[in-house]
């Protein structure tokens, strides 16, 4: 549910104390959704950690103050909604992601058990398979394109967790990029219409497996989210969103991890040496720990070098003060700079395993790349088995990689020579 954000006018009579930012409202012209989010980084660049502005009509706060975004994210969470806009919120239709505050504890609770480590352990060797099977891909192939593989096995891991049929993974594979690209065009695009359309194909899917989990359950997500009471309609919609995060994320965390092997021999040495010597897959965690493995590290690493979720959105339900005593009024967007906030306790976002050796406090309380509070990934447990799971295979194989240097990464990475060693 929408609410309309306070206007300026009211701003100024209410006497609301906004943080810094330019006084003319910022105008660019109508593209992507990242597009808009580009001027505020220059804003917070310009006027401090906190600030304001109105970029094409949409009053926003955005923000890379560590305290800031745990005040936004957790304490006051009830104060702040998902602020995913329209588009994606077509494609998560129905989800319980999208739901107010209690709502959606009550059904994160009820979906909950399927990420838990328990789950997890009896999933494990689902997930060993489909990094094995794409592994031995790439082998035959030799060459080929670092993030399409990744897409493949990062997409082919969710949709056996579903339970999709063999069969219809390659229809998964057509159409998941259909259904991302669209949530990042506006509405009325025609990326979007397509991405609505995969999506009705996709549910279609979904559908027959549902309805086989209705007579014959079986060990994953779809048969655990019907025992949990969701309605089919529900399992549909919560089928997609498990693809869309699932997939897009992880499979940026794998192919950077894979870049910066190619760049580190040594570290492939020492993630050799640290399979040898003992099974430490229990231990993976996304919070830093002193002294954790090394192949943890490198995917702390790969996260605050290359984590995806740059920027967290939220809209204020109320008139909100913050600690600093600057206002957020009701109805404006909040943009949590993740990715700077993390450059700021860290120094840098250099790729450098070393550094999770003996994090600070600061840098254990506050980096957060799979978010905080009500919200905070689902999925973590998952991706960091993934993760861990494909870099200690890989130990066993060699190749290089060549990078266009005005591509985006990891999107124009390409693999060369992938063998045995
Ligand atoms: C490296 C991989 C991943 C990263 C970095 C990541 C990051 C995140 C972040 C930052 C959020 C919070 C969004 C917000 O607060 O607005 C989130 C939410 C979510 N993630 Fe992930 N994610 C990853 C993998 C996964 C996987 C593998 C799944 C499931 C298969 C998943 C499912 C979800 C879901 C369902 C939510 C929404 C939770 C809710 O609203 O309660 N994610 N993720």
């Amino acid at each position: 549910m929408s609410i309309s954000p306070r206007t300026m006018e009211e701003v100024s009579t209410l006497g609301l104390y906004l943080p810094p930012g330019p006084v003319d409202e910022i105008l660019i012209p109508s593209g992507t959704i990242s597009d808009t989010n580009r001027p505020l980084y220059e804003v917070v660049a310009q006027y401090g950690n906190t600030v304001h502005a109105v970029i094409n009509g949409v009053p926003i706060i955005a923000t890379q103050d560590p305290q800031i975004i745990t005040y936004v994210l957790v304490d006051q969470r009830k104060e702040f909604l998902h602020g995913y806009g329209s588009s994606l919120e077509a494609v998560f239709d129905g989800s319980w992601i999208l739901l107010p505050h209690e709502p959606h504890r009550d059904a994160r609770r009820k979906i909950s058990p399927a990420f838990n480590p328990t789950s997890l352990s009896g999933l494990y060797s689902t997930i060993e398979r489909v990094i094995d099977s794409h592994i031995n891909e790439w082998l035959s192939k030799g060459n080929f394109s670092c993030i399409e593989a990744c897409t493949g096995l990062t997409l082919e891991v969710i949709a056996s967790l579903i339970g999709l049929p063999k069969s219809d993974y390659a229809k998964y594979r057509e159409l998941y990029p259909i259904i991302s690209n669209g949530a990042y065009h506006p509405l009325g695009s025609t990326e979007l219409a397509n991405s609505i359309i995969a999506r009705t194909e996709l549910i279609q899917m979904v559908a027959r497996v549902i309805a086989d989990r209705h007579n014959n359950p079986a060990n994953d997500f779809t048969s655990l989210m019907i025992n949990a009471g969701f309605t089919d309609q529900q399992v549909m919609s919560q089928d997609i969103v498990l693809g869309f995060a699932g997939h897009e994320t992880t499979r940026k965390v794998i192919a950077s991890a894979i870049m910066e092997l190619s760049r580190h021999p040594e570290l492939m040495q020492g993630i050799m040496h640290e399979r040898a010597s003992e099974n430490n897959l229990s231990n993976v965690t996304f919070r830093p720990t002193k002294n954790m493995g090394l192949t943890n590290r490198i995917i702390l690493a790969t996260l605050l070098s290359y984590g995806p979720a740059t920027l967290l959105p939220r809209v204020a339900q109320v008139d909100s003060t913050l600690p600093n005593g600057f206002q957020i009024p009701r109805g404006w967007q909040v943009k949590l700079f993740m990715e700077s906030m993390h450059e700021k306790i860290f120094g840098n976002r250099d790729f450098d395993p070393k550094r999770f050796l003996d994090p600070t406090d600061e840098q254990r309380k506050h980096f957060a790349p799979f978010g905080l509070g009500p919200h905070a990934c689902i999925g973590v447990g998952l991706a960091m088995q993934e993760a861990f799971l494909v870099l200690q295979k890989l130990c066993d194989y060699t190749w290089q990689t060549t990078i266009n240097p005005s591509g985006k990464l990891p999107k124009d990475i390409e693999i060369k020579n992938f063998s045995r060693i």
